[in-house]
């Protein structure tokens, strides 16, 4: 698809991933870019348009869909970790929440976008998902089974909006705030905004950002074993 003249609209765009994926759209074209985040004073970038945006409220979502008609690329990026709620102990209700953030939040950002994609000629809906959508470890049981929830959303989205380009973001770590305590290889969040940006050019449905991420995909035909034991490199 074409980016030159496109409205975007990107969750969690005032920091990490979505900060890199908002200003990858207007370097390559884009004539307005809503960063729709939660304190619209944390949008300090002149370069775009604060939204009021909480991805877990459903009167933000209808009255950010009301606003920006004029969009015609959606970014799903905003996302918790919920790291607190291990396999064995920590609180479940952190887990839900995660839930609420990385699947429900988009599904409903999706469901109040999809009129105004239609509208204005399909356009995009980009969902930032992860390597942990089919990976897991007993330290992120929670994050990844939101991941795995919210690409088997990514797919029914496709089927479900034939009209719209559905892009599904798959990485291992990136360098932001969300994996600082992380020591393994991370790839820069302007690396994969930069693969993100290519994928809607070229018409992909699909980014597999890293090695990692490569190697987990290729391993899903074979034993479970074999895509756990795939490791970040
Ligand atoms: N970093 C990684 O290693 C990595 C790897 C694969 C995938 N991802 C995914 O990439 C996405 C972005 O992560 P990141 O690394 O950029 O993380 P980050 O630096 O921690 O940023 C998270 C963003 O999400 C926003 N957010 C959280 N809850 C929200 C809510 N309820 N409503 C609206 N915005 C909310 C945050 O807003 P506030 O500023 O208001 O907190 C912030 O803008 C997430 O979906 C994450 O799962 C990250």
């Amino acid at each position: 698809m074409q980016i030159e003249g496109s409205v975007a609209l990107v969750t969690g765009a005032n920091r990490g991933i979505g900060h890199a994926i908002a200003l990858a759209l207007l370097e390559n074209g884009a004539t307005k870019v809503y960063a729709a985040v939660r304190r619209p004073e944390t949008v300090t970038d002149p370069r775009l348009t604060p939204v009021k945006l909480d991805v877990t409220n459903p009167d933000d979502i209808a009255k950010a869909a009301e606003l920006a008609q004029d969009v015609t690329i959606v970014v799903n990026n905003a996302g918790m970790s919920g790291v607190e709620a291990q396999l064995l102990n920590g609180p479940l209700s952190v887990a839900r929440e995660v839930m609420e953030t990385n699947v429900f939040g988009p599904w409903e950002v999706a469901r109040a976008f999809a009129p105004t994609l239609s509208r204005n000629g399909g356009g995009a809906l980009v969902n930032v998902l992860s390597v942990a959508s089919w990976w897991t470890s007993g330290t992120m049981p929670g994050y990844a089974a939101s991941k795995a929830a919210a690409w088997s959303l990514t797919n029914a989205l496709r089927v479900g909006l034939p009209q719209t380009l559905v892009v599904g973001v798959h990485s291992g770590f990136v360098d932001t705030e969300f994996s600082a305590a992380v020591t393994a290889p991370k790839i820069t969040a302007e690396d994969l905004a930069a693969q993100t940006v290519k994928a809607l050019l070229e018409d992909r449905t699909e980014v597999l950002a890293d090695r990692f991420t490569t190697d987990t995909r290729a391993a899903l035909s074979g034993a479970i074993e074999d895509v756990l034991a795939v490791r970040p490199y």
